[in-house]
């Protein structure tokens, strides 16, 4: 595809003294009105080297490049040069090089032979695994995807929460109150009830909270009997997370989550000491970290157990040295900002030279429309529920709309799941969000609906056009200047920044700047097939506007593949 920016930043170095291509091409812009053209070149940085008046200036580089066959046409406007592509070359050349590319079309090699780590998800065991989970699940699984269609190798990596002071408290309460049946029938709802439980009573009698850290202590000492109910509460919570990975079509290349590093961190801890970066603080471990304005870390407890940060350094140090990664990618609750910062930090100041490479993002809170969720109190929606409640209401809406389709139950699954993860992907991850129902099932708004719906829109024209209509389509043989009206262009520059798009993403960690663009793909879309016949009688026209629509359902498609989702040929 050709690069419009450097092409036009050639041209104009023939036409520009005293500035490099590379200079020229960091000042053109992309008017946002459409009548101010496609790209534009304002000039008055240049005043003061060529020592005349802007709008003169911009007027001499307007005549010197009109004639260029890339331009349609090129006009001066006060002190800007506003440049229109010749439209029939930028679409011929765009809507070729997608149908080309097919499922590849965005698709780049700039991390050739190297290695990112995202991690994402990272649940605890043996508490429910609720709506808040959905954040880190979904949109690190966008950005495993980002990387790995960007060329990175990537490692996805589900650090669990399988370890910690918490199993103290399990145990102490299965022991105490529970019941094996129970927790066999009905795994994390079962253990959520003893660790509610357990929170109640310690209210009243604090010694608990002292026999669940004895407890935790001989767990790490590797005691038969702890160790015994520790592996199976893992096992049964993992059972119940798989199921809800598959309903997301989510995977993951390691489970290697907390425990994995209880026997590597003596080594840090060492290596604190011989940096000389402990302190000792009422007989814990201490990082003191106030030359860089945060709170002290704590490394041992008192009875000598580690902690969650001691194990994120292991952490760190055992990928490095496993998978030499490029990047290692913590998605991750922003809640978690100091924690990170902390043990960044800590690996730093330990000589580790790229520390710096691991890079948290954060993302913001989800609340439910009736108020926030609290694991304690044990007011929790599960998300197993929520996918299921999507999947059951998207149903009706199929029967109630009549929606075609082979299967009710594939499609709904396929709806329904796509909608609450496309949510999950539409806003800033930043920000704190409400799941609504509402939002999320709306076959209207920008929501994953519409997305879908658009999609299957686009199959089924091409299904009425036919095979002969869509291979002559696809081999590229267009009469281009019949997709150059006003909306089919405006689709078509959409298509063109698909792969500049997913780059961006990439580079700021932010799936939705995907979302949003997909979205914007398939209003276009929308409009060209409402402005627009495309299934018209004249064979040459039919074939130019049917290639213009493989090209926007296929670059609708590796969209909502890079966030997860399915794209359905009917709807
Ligand atoms: N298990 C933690 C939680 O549920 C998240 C783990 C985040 N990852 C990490 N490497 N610290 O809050």
């Amino acid at each position: 595809m050709i690069n419009y920016k450097e092409k036009i930043a050639e041209i104009l170095s023939e036409a520009v003294e005293g500035l490099t291509a590379e200079e020229l091409r960091n000042m053109i812009e992309i008017p946002s009105d459409k009548k101010m053209g496609d790209y534009a070149f304002p000039c008055f940085k240049l005043a003061k080297v060529l020592r005349k008046a802007p709008p003169m200036i911009a007027k001499g580089i307007a005549e010197k490049i009109s004639e260029d066959p890339v331009f349609e046409k090129v006009e001066q406007v006060n002190a800007y040069v506003n440049m229109f592509l010749s439209r029939d070359m930028y679409v011929k050349d765009t809507v070729r090089e997608v149908i080309e590319k097919g499922d590849d079309y965005g698709r780049a090699d700039a991390g050739k032979g190297k290695t990112v780590i995202v991690e994402y998800s990272s649940p605890n065991i043996a508490k429910p695994f609720h709506i808040g989970h959905i954040r880190s699940t979904v949109i690190g699984n966008s950005i495993y995807k980002i990387y790995d269609f960007l060329g990175y190798d990537t490692v996805r990596i589900n650090h669990l929460g399988d370890y910690g002071t918490q199993f103290g408290k399990m145990i102490c309460a299965y022991r105490r109150w529970g019941n094996k049946e129970d927790v066999i029938n009905e795994p994390i709802k079962t253990l959520l009830s003893y660790y509610t439980k357990f929170h109640v009573e310690a209210e009243k009698d604090p010694s608990l909270d002292q026999e669940a850290r004895d407890i935790f202590a001989k767990l790490e000492k590797g005691e038969p009997e702890e160790v015994e109910l520790w592996q199976w509460f893992r096992d049964e919570s993992l059972k119940e997370f798989t199921r809800v990975y598959k309903m997301l079509g989510i995977e993951f290349d390691s489970y290697a989550g907390e425990s994995f590093y209880s026997d590597k961190m003596p080594r840090f801890v060492q290596e604190l000491k011989d940096a000389e970066l402990l302190e000792e603080s009422q007989g814990a471990q201490i990082v003191n970290l106030e030359e860089y304005g945060m709170s002290p870390a704590l490394i041992t407890k008192s009875d000598g157990s580690t902690l969650y940060i001691t194990r994120d350094i292991a952490a760190a140090v055992y990928r490095k040295e496993t998978y030499d990664f490029y990047k290692n990618i913590y998605v991750v609750a922003s809640q978690q900002n100091l924690h990170f910062q902390q043990w960044i930090q800590i690996v730093e100041l330990l000589g580790y030279d790229w520390a710096r490479d691991c890079v948290h993002v954060p993302f913001g809170l989800v609340s439910l429309e009736d108020g926030t969720m609290s694991t304690r109190q044990g007011r929790v929606v599960f998300l197993e529920d929520v996918l299921n409640r999507a999947v059951e209401q998207t149903r009706e809406i199929i029967k109630e709309k009549n929606v075609n389709t082979d299967s009710i139950d594939e499609t709904a699954h396929m709806v329904g799941i796509g909608a609450v993860m496309f949510q999950e992907l539409s806003n800033n991850r930043i920000k704190d969000y409400v799941f609504s129902w509402d939002k999320v099932l709306n076959f209207e708004g920008e929501t994953g609906p519409y997305v879908q719906y658009t999609h299957a829109r686009a199959a089924s024209v091409l299904r009425k056009a036919g095979d002969e209509i869509v291979a002559k389509a696809s081999s590229g043989d267009i009469d281009a200047a019949y997709i150059t009206g006003d909306s089919a262009y405006e689709l078509i520059r959409l298509i063109y920044d698909f792969p500049a798009v997913v780059m961006e993403a990439g580079d700021k960690y932010e799936p939705s700047i995907v979302t949003r663009h997909i979205v914007d793909i398939a209003q276009a879309f929308n409009r060209f097939y409402h402005d627009e016949h495309v299934l018209v009688e004249d064979e040459a026209e039919k074939t130019a506007k049917v290639a213009l629509v493989i090209a926007a359902k296929n670059t609708i498609k590796n969209g909502l593949g890079l966030l997860g989702i399915q794209a359905p040929e009917k709807m």
